[in-house]
């Protein structure tokens, strides 16, 4: 058989995590498997001894026994921001509540003062540190969103430092636009001023630069009916959605989401059964947050009871200063198995399939012919050494688009 030049061989993979059904399992593992890329795709997945040897490969690795596993796509984070939160942290920690501390000017608000005082070059200063670890750590695919600006200079300088951060690093980051994540701090008597503002100017000007719209749906945020109204703002500015919803309190934005034909629905902690049975028709994807309860000390999320639902799932980081400083996938991969009930082998699959399908993305999440060459050697024989050794499992090589990080 003859092959695509090609770039990168790997070989005697003790186990490559391929997520192609077609190899059986939910994870289609093979054993003692090999990959070849070309470029920035797969062009070949197989046993080790089915290899072809007339590949002329620029790279060769031989794994020695070490699994292989897709690169994490992390859908859901806020991690380009100035400043952090580590005294509210504290504050927390000694009983005051997130809600309160955002009531009283802090929280978001906080970080809203301290992103609009950064210039551009601030911005891509502080953040780029954090997009590299989640690189180092295995995160091939990131979702940012805006959501620090809350005026339209602010909110459009945070969309251009996510694609600044995505020219100048190899790892792929997904624009979102979340103008409606709490009031503006100078519209707290006029909110539904700020609602026109975020539905016309600063979408106007965000559309361009994002891949989609977001709102946080929420007591502490936007009502439905608000969020009803951006969001169809939004999709006609081309944008496709994906919402906060029912993180604090159920406000019903997961029925809402499920009737918007929102791509996702992020946190879902508090929605019933109707909900979740609502988003399985409507193939809302999911995406669970078990670093916020963490960080919170809230009940984890039912990781169990929604993938029972039949709803698709993806968990994320949520990295942001407030509720979840969280890099790494690992970590949230083993939350997600210890705290949220999901097996070591659907918390990967969430983790890379589930979170690409968070993203409307259908080139990634999958190794097998056609699709982009990003996976992560882990130094361990076994993918489920991620879960079970939360501080130890780390990767050994990342790949992304089919060149070593
Ligand atoms: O996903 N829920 C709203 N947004 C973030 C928190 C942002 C912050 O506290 O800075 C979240 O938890
Ligand atoms: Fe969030």
């Amino acid at each position: 058989m003859t092959l695509a030049p090609a770039s990168l061989v790997i070989s005697h993979i003790g186990e490559l995590v391929t997520n192609d059904p077609t190899h059986g399992g939910l994870l289609g593992v093979i054993e003692d498997a090999a990959i070849v890329a070309s470029g920035d795709r797969v062009v070949w997945v197989g046993p080790t001894s089915e290899l072809p040897d007339d590949t002329d490969a620029i790279q060769r690795i031989d794994a020695a026994g070490a699994a292989v596993v897709p690169g994490f796509v992390d859908a859901h984070t806020h991690a380009v921001f100035a400043g952090d939160r580590a005294d509210e942290f504290a504050m927390r920690m000694a009983g005051a509540s997130y809600e309160d501390i955002l009531a009283s000017g802090g929280g978001i608000y906080s970080t809203v003062r301290a992103t609009r005082e950064a210039t551009l070059q601030d911005l891509v200063s502080a953040s780029v540190p954090r997009i590299d670890h989640m690189l180092v750590s295995g995160t091939t695919t990131a979702e940012v969103k805006s959501g620090y600006g809350l005026d339209v200079e602010t909110e459009m300088q945070m969309l251009e430092a996510i694609v600044a951060i995505d020219d100048i690093t190899p790892i792929d980051l997904v624009p979102t636009f979340l103008g409606a994540h709490v009031v503006g701090p100078e519209y707290k008597d006029r909110r539904s001023e700020y609602v026109d503002l975020v539905m016309g100017p600063m979408l106007e000007r965000a559309a361009p630069l994002a891949r989609f719209i977001d709102v946080f749906c929420d007591d502490a945020a936007f009502t439905i009916d608000e969020t009803r109204a951006i969001v169809s703002a939004g999709r006609n500015r081309g944008l496709d959605v994906r919402l906060h919803v029912d993180q604090l309190s159920r406000s019903g934005g997961t029925a809402l989401a499920a009737e918007l034909g929102a791509t996702s629905a992020d946190h879902v902690d508090h929605a019933s059964d109707e909900d979740l049975a609502a988003l399985a028709l409507a193939g809302t994807v999911a995406v669970l947050l078990p670093g916020v309860s963490y960080a919170m000390r809230s009940a984890p999320p039912d990781g169990r009871k929604v993938w029972d639902a039949g709803v698709t799932v993806a968990i994320a980081t949520d990295c942001n200063p407030g509720t979840a400083y969280v890099e790494t996938m690992s970590f949230v991969i083993s939350l997600a198995v210890v705290t949220s009930g999901l097996t070591p082998d659907e918390a990967l699959w969430a983790a890379t399939k589930g979170g690409a399908l968070a993203l409307g993305l259908t080139d990634r999440g999958v190794l097998a012919p056609g699709m982009l060459a990003d996976m992560v050697i882990l130094d361990a024989p076994s993918h489920r050494h991620i879960s079970y050794r939360p501080d130890g499992a780390l990767p050994l090589e990342v790949i992304k688009r089919g060149s070593l990080v």
